[in-house]
């Protein structure tokens, strides 16, 4: 069989700091309350003229570089994102027109923070198809743009930026993606929602902010990743001890400790950011592979776990052994 590897990845995160101090200022808030519920510091803020897509450019530039290839070598390119550019075309069309990959077929795909997790299980299924050679899958998202200011329960959580990675066949069959695991349970989806926008509500007459029911998001987070980990985890045919590093999606450092403790992983085998970037939606995964890769944290043959959940209400994991 073959599978896929990932020979690159790159991240980009927008350069202004909104810290919760600043926070405190715009909202009834304060940096003790932030750090002990969620763990988050800081994140970052793209400005009004930057898209996701421009984000996404970046951090696919650099994965590319990484991976040693041009962009006129990718045959697909799949961007993970719920805060789109435009409704159409999609921001993976856009990123195939900025990149110059005119041979790329592309696609977004919608999962919210799960989206990258989905995104590299379809990918690495159109490489064990032998349908494509060099996919580039991208999660990228700017929720900052659909946050009320003054709702203190959602305002504090989000973050954005883009993270990507360049999808090839491995040389053996022991490496690369080794399993994912994919799930969504659509009647919890009205937990989390962006009402305005869509076909329902094209004027927005809902609001254009994103919605949350905290507490319901929160057990729902700590129940599917949990699962998605386990499950992934006996599809490779392996156990919690064989995990080298898990990369969870970063949203609140509790959800994360609660699902560790309860798998019985330690602090050290686990990749935390989200106090520089809060929750970056599709790029959390990514933008954390990017950093624990650059930071020496990965090496050949250890085993990954990337597990997300978000919006739908979906969760995903995908199950690694490192090649690179
Ligand atoms: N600062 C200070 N106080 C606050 C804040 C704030 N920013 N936000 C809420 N509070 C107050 C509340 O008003 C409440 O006060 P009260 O007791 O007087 O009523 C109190 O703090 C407790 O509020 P809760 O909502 O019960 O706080 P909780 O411990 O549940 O934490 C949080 C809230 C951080 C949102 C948590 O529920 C959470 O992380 N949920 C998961 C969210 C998540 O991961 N979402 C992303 C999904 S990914 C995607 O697809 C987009």
């Amino acid at each position: 069989m073959t599978r896929a590897k990932i020979a690159g990845v790159g991240s980009f995160v927008p350069h202004k700091v909104l810290t919760n101090q600043d926070l405190s200022k715009m909202v009834d808030t304060n940096d003790e309350w932030i750090v002990a519920r969620t763990g988050i510091r800081e994140r970052r803020i793209s400005d009004e003229w930057t898209a996701t897509s421009d984000l996404a450019l970046v951090a696919a530039e650099r994965a590319l570089t990484a991976a040693k290839i041009f962009p006129k070598q990718l045959d697909l390119i799949i961007t993970a994102t719920c805060s789109p550019d435009t409704l159409f075309p999609s921001v993976a069309c856009t990123l195939q027109d900025k990149l110059k990959a005119e041979n790329a077929a592309a696609f977004d795909l919608s999962a919210a923070c799960s989206g990258f997790n989905y995104a590299l299980a379809v990918g690495s299924s159109f490489i064990a198809s032998r349908s494509y050679k060099k996919i580039l899958v991208v999660g990228a998202d700017t929720l900052t743009k659909y946050l009320d200011w003054t709702d203190r329960s959602t305002c504090i959580l989000f973050g954005d930026g883009a993270g990507a990675v360049v999808l090839e066949p491995s040389k053996d069959a022991d490496h690369g993606i080794l399993a994912n695991c994919l799930h969504a349970e659509g009647n919890l989806g009205f937990n989390l929602v962006m009402p305005g926008g869509g076909s329902r509500d094209p004027e927005q007459k809902n609001g254009r902010f994103i919605k949350m029911n905290g507490k319901e998001v929160f057990k729902f987070a700590v129940r599917a990743l949990e699962t998605s980990i386990s499950e992934v985890l006996k599809m490779a045919d392996l156990k919690v001890a064989d995990i080298d590093l898990l990369i969870p999606h970063q949203a609140n450092i509790r959800i994360i400790n609660h699902v560790i403790k309860k798998i019985g992983l330690s602090n050290e085998k686990v990749y935390v950011n989200l106090q520089k970037y809060g929750n970056t939606s599709a790029a959390s995964v990514p933008l954390a592979l990017d950093e624990a890769v650059a930071g020496g944290r990965v090496k050949k043959g250890d085993i990954l776990v990337l597990g997300g959940f978000g919006a739908g209400l979906t969760s995903a994991s995908n199950l690694i052994r490192w090649e690179q």
